[in-house]
């Protein structure tokens, strides 16, 4: 089975409630599931994946620090090319409309390209990724589920 890493930051939760969202779906979908706090996961976790999901909540326009910290480790599997191919993708909690959550997704959409990612967009709702205000209401983890499926059939397709 296919085996997909859900990393993500949340100081308050809910980014972590999108993720638990997404994980249940990739895995209603046929995918393994690991999903795992940015603190705990090492470069070989990004390795071992066949997909690869990020959240973050968005700080000033941004991912947050510890994603980026992240992030900016993974230049390590930069040179070999080592998640190349690898589909990805992201999801983010914002505070408000007009509060640049969506940058916040670019920047995370971004870094899995520069890595020569393949990134799984949405053609009805968030075109980026999932993009919640505060906590994840109805329609966003309606929208979860459908990425979370979405991104699992994508794995499983390259994995394949
Ligand atoms: C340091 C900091 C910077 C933030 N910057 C933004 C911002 O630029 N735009 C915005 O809409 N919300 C901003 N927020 C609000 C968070 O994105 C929002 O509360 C989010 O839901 C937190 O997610 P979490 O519960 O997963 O930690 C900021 C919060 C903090 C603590």
């Amino acid at each position: 089975m296919p085996k997909v890493l859900i990393v993500y930051f949340s100081h308050g939760g809910n980014t972590r409630r999108m993720a638990e969202a997404l994980a249940q779906s990739v895995q209603a979908a046929g995918c393994e599931v690991s999903l795992q706090k940015v603190a705990q996961t090492s470069l070989d976790d990004l390795k071992a994946a066949d997909g690869v999901l990020l959240g973050s909540p968005c700080y000033f326009g941004c991912m947050a620090a510890p994603m980026k910290a992240f992030i900016d480790e993974s230049i390590k599997l930069f040179g070999k090319g080592e998640l190349e191919g690898k589909p990805g993708g992201a999801f983010v909690s914002t505070g408000g409309i007009g509060g640049c959550g969506e940058l916040a997704l670019l920047s995370l959409n971004a870094a899995l390209l520069i890595h020569g990612m393949v990134v799984q967009g949405l053609r009805s709702g968030g075109h980026q990724g999932p993009l919640a205000i505060g906590g994840p209401d109805e329609r966003v983890l309606e929208e979860c589920d459908r990425y979370g499926r979405q991104f699992a059939v994508l794995v499983q397709r390259l994995a394949g």
